[in-house]
């Protein structure tokens, strides 16, 4: 594996120590970090203190951490003032009926309003809300007004198919500004939307209808990427030709490129463009839900995770304020990850919008049509603040820093990253060559279930350090726990865990309650486990080490091993089949599917990029595996449990660890005969 030193294993153990071996996991957890992290964890003691000039005009400050510790509730009622109430609430948290929170009990609000209408009744009707960005290079501008006028005639248009509030919506669509109105216009009327990623297939897409019953889907023709339309109707018409409870589709004409039209169909143009721009909204509870958003979990079926209205726009909004430290009417602002995923609903849409952001919206890939895209777009629009991912950052560095170089990027003063830990190699090229040295990096740990940023250094306050997140924001509590559930000390590695109710929290997993009291309450009495493994550096900062369960993070989108393991059964040639992510220097992580072939499958040199081509098509091609290795036999504990820990060490080309609680110690010698079989690497 390249950069493994064996001395990581070494330091893992010693710095594990007090847990090894209770949990198999707790290896696992281990093996999901590379060795840059465990050498920089050990050695890191670079500190970037915010520049005086940061510091001065900061939104942030020291004193909001005693704030919020002296009065939690005081502290969450101040941020809540932050939006526009239709009725003040009464009680800032009613946690009686726990793990079932109520934040800000009675208070009414529309989360639209707050997003869109507000500011053009402030007098910002004529500020950009939105610079879109289209790969073909089309551009479009639209002000706050444009987009009141434009959520209204949608929000219309779904009164007109039979929407009202409470009736749940799917929208699969690319990064066009229709989805942005449609998840606004969903809001407006109180009809939680459910956004599924547009690189999702079918399948995918049909189960999540399912599960959430959806009455209407919105998409279009299809999109761009890569340089090329791509279309998304047709796996649209395959999810509903059958299902019950959709009864339209409503359809954004984007490439202009050939549909089938079926008789649930409405053109997006026709139908919203002749609505009026007029749309007098209802205000609704602060607990009234916003939209579902499904996840992966450790079991193959996706949860519909959810979330509510008043408690989630107020500390996205909190968030996106102190620890992007927004201007709003300075600032351009740059978020590059895809509205289907929570990044993209709390720190594309909601988020923002309430703050008055300007913002970039991008439809495409970083390389096309050249490899100097997103600096070009930077360049362009004067964007001051960018919000990526690691993976992204990692293939940049790749690239080699003489493209960034070649635009002007003194824009820029703040960086922010989510959605894995970033190594401190990746982070120093970050701020290096992106950042010009002089933009603090924001390192933010969150999660879909958490709704907002938790844990992050804040701007002009925060010393940050390479790879850390630094500390849980004001107003969160976030400790790191042993197997018992104590906290552990300075130096020590263990759970991350929450221990006091936040307001952007899930509120549940869709139609399932006993499954979101189980996978998330369970672990210990009153305390959320987030499925994450962080230790405490020697100053007590915090260091995230990946996740404890089945759960690989490719380019910071998560995925299931036994989604993919499911996927890869449901093929006709495999009987059985274990899926591991192996350390990837691009994408975080990497698939790698190891199969066991049924005796009288039918195999041929195509089989394999069959097998891949398949898990596409049942999850997307997102979930591809990079790798797929014929095997004859898997690991397994006496108690039949795959030992991935094993799985993974072959994927990563290790020498293996312990094999001694293998049912059967000979079956690694089988794998390796196996692994002579056929197998494929990456497109
Ligand atoms: O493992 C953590 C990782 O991403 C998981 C959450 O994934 P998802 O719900 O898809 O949301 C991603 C965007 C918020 C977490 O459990 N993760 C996210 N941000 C970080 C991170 N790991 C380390 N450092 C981060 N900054």
């Amino acid at each position: 594996m390249p950069g493994y030193a064996p001395n990581a294993t070494f330091h893992c153990i010693a710095l594990f120590g007090r847990l090894r071996g209770r949990r198999v996991w707790i290896n696992a957890s281990v093996r999901l970090v590379t060795s840059d992290h465990l050498e920089n964890l050990l050695h890191e003691n670079r500190h970037f203190p915010p520049s005086p000039e940061f510091a001065e005009q900061a939104n942030a400050s020291v004193a909001m951490y005693a704030e919020a510790v002296g009065d939690r509730m005081a502290f969450w009622d101040e941020q809540a003032g932050r939006l526009s109430w239709e009725k003040r609430w009464g009680t800032t948290l009613d946690w009686s009926n726990a793990p079932f929170a109520k934040w800000f009990v009675g208070g009414r609000i529309n989360v639209a309003v707050n997003c869109v209408d507000r500011h053009v009744a402030d007098g910002f009707g004529d500020q950009v809300a939105i610079h879109f960005e289209g790969e073909p290079g089309d551009t479009r501008a639209i002000t706050y007004r444009e987009l009141q006028d434009e959520v209204s005639q949608a929000a219309n248009a779904l009164t007109a198919l039979g929407i009202e509030a409470g009736d749940r919506v799917a929208i699969y669509l690319p990064m066009i500004p229709e989805a942005v109105i449609s998840m606004l216009a969903c809001a407006r009327i109180g009809a939680p939307h459910s956004v599924v990623f547009g690189g999702f297939s079918a399948e995918a897409l049909r189960s999540r209808i399912d599960d959430a019953e959806a009455k209407l889907v919105i998409t279009s023709d299809g999109g761009y990427r890569r340089g090329a339309p791509f279309p998304l109707k047709p796996a649209v018409d395959e999810a509903v030709a059958d299902a019950p409870t959709v009864e339209n589709v409503l359809v954004v004409r984007r490439t202009g490129g050939e549909v089938v039209w079926t008789d649930k169909d409405v053109w997006w143009h026709e139908l919203v463009g002749s609505q009026s721009t007029t749309h007098d909204p209802e205000y609704f509870d602060s607990e009234h839900p916003l939209f579902i958003l499904y996840t992966s979990g450790t079991t193959g079926k996706p949860k519909g995770i959810l979330h509510t209205s008043g408690g989630y726009l107020t500390q996205t909004s909190y968030t996106h304020n102190v620890v992007f430290d927004h201007k709003p009417g300075k600032d351009v602002y740059w978020c590059t990850a895809d509205v289907g995923w929570i990044t993209g609903h709390s720190y594309i849409v909601y988020g923002p919008l309430a703050n008055r952001a300007t913002q970039v919206l991008y439809e495409g890939t970083p390389d096309t049509p050249h490899k100097g895209r997103w600096w070009e777009i930077i360049e362009k629009y004067r964007v001051s603040i960018l919000y990526t991912a690691p993976t992204a950052i990692r293939t940049f560095a790749k690239w080699g820093r003489e493209i960034p170089n070649e635009f002007d990027l003194t824009s820029l003063r703040l960086l922010g990253s989510v959605g894995e830990p970033i190594n401190p190699a990746a982070w120093i090229w970050y701020r290096n060559v992106i950042g010009g040295d002089r933009c603090p990096i924001v390192d933010t740990w969150w999660q879909t279930e958490t709704g907002a940023i938790m844990i992050s250094p804040l701007p002009g306050v925060t010393a940050t350090k390479p790879g850390s997140a630094m500390d849980p924001i004001p107003g969160i509590s976030a400790v790191v726990v042993d197997d018992e559930g104590k906290r552990v000390g300075r130096s020590e590695g263990g759970y991350l865990i929450l221990d006091e109710p936040w307001p952007a929290m899930l509120r549940g997993i869709w139609g399932d309650n006993e499954r979101y009291v189980e996978q998330y309450w369970s672990r210990w009495p009153d305390v959320y486990f987030a499925g994450d493994g962080a230790k405490y550096d020697r100053e007590g900062h915090i260091w995230l080490l990946g996740r404890v369960e089945d759960v690989m993070n490719v380019s910071g989108h998560r995925i299931s091993t036994a989604e993919v393991e499911s996927a890869l059964v449901s093929h006709d040639a495999i009987a059985e089949a274990a899926v591991v992510g192996a350390n990837d220097d691009t994408t975080g992580q990497a698939i790698v599917a190891f199969v066991i072939l049924r005796v009288h499958a039918d195999v041929s040199e195509g089989t394999v990029e069959d097998i891949r081509s398949h898990v596409a098509k049942e999850i997307g091609p997102i979930a591809k595996p990079k790798r797929v290795m014929v095997v004859n036999e898997l690991p397994k504990t006496r108690s039949g449990k795959i030992m991935r820990r094993l799985l993974r060490d072959v994927a990563e080309n290790r020498s293996l660890g312990d094999v001694s609680t293998l049912a059967d110690p000979n079956v690694m010698a089988l794998i390796s005969d196996g692994l002579n079989g056929p197998s494929a690497d990456d497109d």
